[in-house]
C-alpha cells in the first residue's frame, strides 16, 4: 500500500511557518508516498490554500464530537472540512493526558470525523510504566478496542502507534518492539474488520527523524509515520518523506 508521512505540528507555527510548507510543495512535486500536515487550527485554512493543487493534504489535531454548539474553544469536524482539511488526528496521547480524553470520547470524535467526510488518524500507545510492566500489547489493545469505532475502513481510518515515552524524547523502541506492536494491531484490526484491516495504514510515531526513518519504515506492518518535531522544517520532513 502507499505509505503516509504525517506531520503533527502540535502547538507550533505561525503565519511565517507557511514558508516551510511552500518549500515542501516546491521540493516534492510528486512524492512517492502520501503526505499530510496537521497544523494548529489557526493555520488550517491558510495552509490548505498554500497546499492547494499539491500532493500535500492538510488536517487538524483534534475535533469535537458534535457538529456545532455551545462548546467554547472547540472546533468541529465539519469546520475542519470547510477550512480545507481532509484528516483529523484523534486520541493523541497529549490529549489523553492533558485533557483526560477517554477511549469513548475518542471513538465519538472518530465517528464525527467520518460524518464530515474526514479521515480519522486514531492514536494509541503505552506509557513507560506500562511497557516496563509488560503491559504494552494489553494497553494498546484496549485503546484500539475502545477508540476505533465499528465501521472503520482502509479509506476512513489510519491508526498511529505512538509509545508515550518515545514522543519528543529521542528514545525509540527497537525495530523488533515496533514490529511486535504493529503486528498485534494488524491482527486485532483483522479480528474486527476482516480483510479491510489489511489496507488500513498503521503509522509509527515517536522521535522519527530523517536518520532513523528508513529502518523504521522497513519494519513489517509499518505503513508510514506520525512525526512531531521533525515535521516542522521542510528539510527534515522532506528527509523523512524521501526515506519512504
Ligand atoms: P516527536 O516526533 O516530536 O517525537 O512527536 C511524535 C508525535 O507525538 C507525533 O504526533
Amino acid at each position: 500500500m502507499r505509505k503516509l508521512a504525517a506531520g503533527n505540528w502540535k502547538m507550533n507555527g505561525t503565519g511565517s511557518s507557511l514558508a516551510e510548507v511552500e518549500a515542501l510543495v516546491a521540493a516534492l512535486p510528486a512524492p512517492s508516498c502520501d503526505v499530510l500536515i496537521c497544523p494548529p487550527a489557526t493555520l488550517l485554512s491558510r495552509m490548505a490554500t498554500v497546499a492547494d493543487g499539491s500532493a500535500i493534504a492538510i488536517g487538524a489535531q483534534d475535533c469535537h464530537a458534535n457538529a456545532s454548539g455551545a462548546n467554547t474553544g472547540d472546533i468541529s469536524a465539519e469546520m475542519i472540512a470547510e477550512a480545507g482539511g481532509t484528516h483529523v488526528i484523534v486520541g493523541h496521547s497529549e490529549r489523553r493526558t492533558d485533557h483526560a480524553e477517554t477511549d469513548a470520547q475518542i471513538r465519538a470524535k472518530a465517528e464525527a470525523a467520518w460524518r464530515a467526510g474526514l479521515i480519522a488518524v486514531i492514536c494509541v500507545g503505552e506509557t513507560l510504566a506500562e511497557r516496563e510492566a509488560g503491559r504494552t500489547l494489553q494497553i494498546v489493545g484496549e485503546q484500539l478496542q475502545g477508540s476505533v469505532p465499528e465501521g472503520a475502513t482502509a479509506a476512513n481510518t489510519v491508526v498511529a502507534y505512538e509509545p508515550v515515552w518515545a514522543i519528543g524524547t529521542g528514545k525509540v523502541p527497537t525495530l523488533d518492539e515496533i514490529g511486535e506492536v504493529h503486528g498485534d494491531i494488524r491482527a486485532r484490526l483483522g479480528d474486527r474488520f476482516g480483510a479491510e484491516a489489511q489496507g488500513m495504514r498503521l503509522l509509527y510515531g515517536g522521535s522519527v527523524k530523517p536518520s532513523n526513518a528508513k529502518e523504521i519504515f522497513a519494519v513489517s506492518n509499518v505503513d508510514g509515520a506520525l512525526v512531531g518535531g521533525a515535521s516542522l522544517k521542510a528539510v527534515d520532513f522532506g528527509g523523512i518523506i524521501a526515506a519512504l
